[in-house]
């Protein structure tokens, strides 16, 4: 197998910044890409199959009643697709594109190494003719070196836009559109804002997954930097953030403690009860989604939604700017 380009040339430098940075600031919190080692990347596999983690499957009956739909709208030639994972939902729309006739190659990027070579594996294995070019990188750094060839589509599924503060979404989408020739596609999957309870369980399932998912991202703070963060002494919560519309998690200490991290040159100090934001996850209105992709410089085509109205599924087109 050809190998993936790799990007992450100095991981621990990158962690060693956002640690430094994020551990200094009165509210400490870490980007939430930093979930995603190769535990990491299971723990969410697993979450997805969770009851109370609905997106997943929401999504699933949108991408599975629309495929043909999307294929025939775009005529995509390439898929792309960001923060790909195991590329499971994916298969959905290469099953679309392939019977529409129009799909040559499919470019997975993910910043897991471990969980892209996997899906690429698995990918090549069962779409024989295709070419597949993974790409181990971070979709916020590497999107200007996407191969394949147009008319392409960019899949950004999951909901994983929502892990962008509301500001960093649209520098986001811009940073899309531009990679993009007008007339290219974005495919943008949304969770949708709905009652509180249902949001705040499915970042905190009854048998604990995502309390472990949490808690992973010390545990690569630990590898990565040799920090000697307990991982007993921290404890898992998903708030509701109503006002911004957003799910937190967060890791709150259990006692005042001091945790080195060699790998940052610091020694960080936790009081009882303080937290470490680890993600926010923001959920959507339909209206908010089409502004904030005509402000970033796509034309809506089409927008779904599951039975339940619980995520939604958004089709644009590049359009061509002055
Ligand atoms: C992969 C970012 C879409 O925000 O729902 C799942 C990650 N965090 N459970 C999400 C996640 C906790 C997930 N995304």
């Amino acid at each position: 197998m050809t190998e993936p380009d790799v990007h992450l040339d100095d991981q621990a430098a990158a962690l060693r910044a956002d640690v430094r940075y994020g551990f200094s600031a009165a509210q400490k919190w870490l980007p939430a890409k930093w979930f995603y080692d190769a535990r990491g990347s299971e723990l969410f596999e697993e979450i997805t199959r969770l009851p109370e983690y609905y997106p997943t499957r929401a999504e699933r009956e949108i991408l599975t009643r629309e495929a043909g739909e999307i294929a025939r709208v775009t005529g995509a030639h390439t898929l792309v697709e960001l923060g790909s994972g195991s590329s499971e939902k994916t298969r959905l729309l290469l099953d679309g594109l392939r019977e529409h006739g129009t799909l040559k190659t499919f470019v997975p990027l993910d910043v897991s190494a471990s969980a892209l070579e996997e899906a690429v594996a698995a990918i090549r294995a069962d779409y024989p003719g295709l070419s597949v070019r993974g790409v181990v990188g971070d979709f916020t750094e590497h999107l200007g070196l996407l191969p394949g060839e147009p008319p392409r589509l960019v899949a950004f599924l999951g909901g994983t836009i929502g892990n962008f503060l509301p500001a960093d979404r649209v520098k986001f989408l811009r940073s899309v559109r531009d990679v993009l020739t007008p007339g290219e596609w974005l495919l943008l999957g949304t969770d949708l804002v709905k009652d509180p309870d249902t949001l705040v369980r499915a970042y905190d399932d009854a048998a604990g997954v995502t309390a472990q998912f949490d808690l992973n991202m010390l545990s690569v703070v630990n590898e990565l930097l040799g920090a000697d963060f307990d991982l007993g002494g921290f404890g898992h919560e998903s708030y509701w953030d109503a006002e911004n519309e957003w799910i937190e998690m967060r890791l709150r200490a259990r006692r005042d403690m001091v945790v080195r991290i060699p790998g940052a040159g610091m020694d960080v100090r936790f009081e009882e009860g303080e937290y470490i934001r680890t993600e926010i996850s923001a959920k959507f209105r339909a209206a908010g989604v089409a502004a904030e992709l005509t402000e970033s410089g796509f034309a809506l085509e089409r927008w779904w939604t599951d039975g339940q109205q619980r995520f939604g599924v958004s089709l644009a087109k590049a359009v061509q700017e002055e």
